[in-house]
């Protein structure tokens, strides 16, 4: 069944893949990403691939998503045969995939278990709205076997909630993370936004201190990026909101780094115990990603599904792949990669992956005071705080 294709060329509809890439499936880790869709409202800066019901349109529903998506594992299962198993990671992500009842996202966990099985101790997450969960689902989910949950809190102060068109109050959060302790969840996760229009400092320090007090075992802290085609992105091009200033954010980033020092960086936008899966992305894993527009990727080649959740209902209910589109990894693009993911972490990169010009701006680098020096002189590049700063800039220069 493997076919090797060229660069771009679309994947075929039984989805078959080079057998290049299968060769040492199972001795990387190998995590299931699973795209939910849905959201009840769009806040105005997201531009991911979600649909609210009135976006939705004829065709594909929340009630039979569940089913597209289990049918797609069946066929992942086709494709990568019987060397993938087990499961080290799944993540359930959104859009907010907890608009859909527990039942339905414990029924896709049951069929990862089932098609390729979980390994020991395996990291089972779940996103949320604080606002589409209580202690009922909540606990349901872990029954079912997810054992980390994630948050979307954004910020602690009303007027900033307002501005990014969040529909959760002020207290919802820190309710939820009590709630999912209670559960019995194993790890708890908060995203926070900085930099969103009209948010002071004391404001990013409240969403900051509140964040920390109700005990997640992860933060995300993101700088608010205003994306082209989003309300927020219109706002911004009429002048009636200001783009985040980049002195703000770098200022924001160091107050984040102050406040959730006791919880320790290990990626240059995360802080906490390590959420295995997304790790795994940074570090070139292998993933399969189930649902519209997911990406995925094993032994250098990715591939992407059809956007639209009705074209992608409609490819599995046809019995055929939902990928569009896919593109074999030259060396070089992977090695690029590589710098630009490897180098965000705390870990960072070995020197080796480097080509002397690459070499030599590292040096650079440490005279900088962009990359620690001891960690140089051990042939790795991590960033020290003012690189972490100027990642873009170091990447940019590492990769040559
Ligand atoms: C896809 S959302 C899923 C979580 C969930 N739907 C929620 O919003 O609560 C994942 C995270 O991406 C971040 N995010 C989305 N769009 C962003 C943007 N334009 N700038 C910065 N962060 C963004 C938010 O912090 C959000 O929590
Ligand atoms: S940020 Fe989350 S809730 Fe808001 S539109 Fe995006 S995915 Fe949906």
């Amino acid at each position: 069944m493997p076919s090797a294709l060229p660069d771009g060329e679309p994947a075929p509809a039984s989805g078959t893949l080079p057998v290049t890439a299968l060769e040492g499936l199972g001795t990387r880790p190998f995590g299931v990403y699973v795209h939910v869709p849905f959201c009840r409202t769009r806040c105005g800066y997201c531009d991911f691939n979600t649909y609210t019901a009135e976006e939705l349109g004829p065709g594909a529903t929340r009630t039979s998503y569940a089913g597209s998506a289990i049918a797609e594992l069946r066929l992942a299962a086709q494709v990568l045969g019987a060397d993938a198993a087990p499961v080290q990671t799944v993540f359930v992500g959104g859009g907010t995939p907890t608009l859909l009842p527990p039942h339905d996202l414990v029924a896709v966990l049951g069929a990862v278990r089932e098609v390729f099985g979980l390994a020991p101790g395996a990291e089972v997450t779940t996103e949320a709205n604080p606002d589409s969960v209580d202690a009922e689902s909540l606990a349901a989910l872990r029954a079912g076997g997810f054992t980390r949950v994630s948050f979307g809190m954004q910020s602690a102060v009303q007027h900033v909630l307002a501005v990014l068109d969040r529909t959760h109050t002020p207290g919802r959060p820190q309710a939820a993370v009590r709630e999912a302790y209670a559960a019995g969840f194993e790890q708890v996760s908060l995203d926070l936004i900085y930099g969103a229009p009209g948010e002071s400092a004391q404001d990013w320090q409240r969403s900051l201190d509140v964040a920390l007090d109700s005990g997640p075992t992860h933060v995300s802290a993101y700088a608010l990026v205003v994306e082209q085609g989003t309300r927020l992105g219109r706002q911004v091009a009429r002048g009636e909101l200001p783009a985040p200033d980049d002195d703000v954010l770098a200022d924001r980033y160091l107050q984040a780094e102050q406040a959730l020092r006791p919880l320790g960086w290990y990626e240059v936008s995360n802080w906490g115990q390590p959420c295995r899966h997304n790790v795994g992305y940074w570090r070139g894993g292998d993933w399969w990603g189930v649902g519209p527009g997911a990406h995925s990727h094993v032994g250098g080649v990715r591939w992407w599904n059809v956007t639209h959740p009705t074209a992608y209902a409609g490819r599995l209910a046809a019995g055929a792949s939902p990928a569009v589109g896919r593109e074999l990894l030259s060396g070089s693009q992977r090695r690029a990669e590589r710098v630009l993911l490897e180098l965000r972490l705390r870990t960072g990169l070995p020197l080796e992956v480097l080509h002397p010009a690459g070499l030599a701006a590292a040096r650079r680098a440490c005279g900088d005071g962009l990359l620690e020096p001891a960690a140089h002189a051990d042939g790795r590049a991590v960033l020290t705080l003012r690189g972490r700063l100027l990642a873009d800039a170091v990447v940019r220069d590492l990769v040559d």
